[in-house]
């Protein structure tokens, strides 16, 4: 597996603090609310499990699953719900958490989506954020780390479901990719 990698991007030691900050300031800014972290599967299971041990105040999780619609290509950015949150979200302030913002397309159809359901606010943590991809008018509200437009991989990120359980962000070699 790690053959595959071609560099370390960012360390087990760097994801670890960045987390312990990033779940510090949540844990500030949702003192008193009524905190329901959304996970969206299955990227950000590893980032959710990390962040929500480090957030220290009252929090619910939930997950979503979601995949693409139709044709296999995001460009619609229609998403279909395979996996729906288990209850009502009205009166709680849903956090969003992610692995990546990508185009953006993802999440900005799911914003909508809860939006619909009024809960009280909504906000987005992401561990990874490629701004230079982003399609979609949606930035998020908590990030841990910028990265460039690199096929980037672990920590919850995969190339063809594989590479998930790699505890660093690496990039991965063009070969890889490329077959
Ligand atoms: C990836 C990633 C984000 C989304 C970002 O998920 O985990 O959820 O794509 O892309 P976008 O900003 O361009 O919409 P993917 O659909 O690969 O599913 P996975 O989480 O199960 O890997
Ligand atoms: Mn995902
Ligand atoms: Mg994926």
């Amino acid at each position: 597996m790690e053959q595959d990698i071609k560099k370390v991007l960012i360390s087990e030691e760097e994801i670890r603090e960045k987390v312990a900050e990033i779940g510090a300031r949540i844990s500030e800014d949702y003192a008193g609310k009524n905190l329901l972290m959304v996970g969206i599967l299955k990227g950000s299971v590893v980032f959710m499990a990390d962040l929500m041990r480090a957030v220290t105040t009252h929090a619910r999780i939930d997950f979503m699953s979601v995949s693409s619609y139709g044709s296999g290509t995001k460009s619609s950015g229609v998403v279909k719900i395979v996996k729906d949150l288990d209850n009502n979200v009205e009166g709680y302030d849903l956090l969003l958490v992610e692995d990546i913002l990508d185009s953006g397309l993802t999440l900005s159809y799911l914003r909508e989506l809860l939006r619909d359901r009024h809960p009280n606010s909504i906000k987005i943590v992401t561990l990874l954020n490629k701004p230079a991809r982003r399609t979609a008018d949606i930035q998020p509200d908590y990030c841990c780390f910028e990265v460039p437009d690199e096929f980037v991989v672990g920590y919850g990120l995969d190339f063809d479901e594989r590479y998930r359980n790699l505890p660093y962000v690496g990039v991965l070699k063009e070969e890889v990719y490329q077959g």
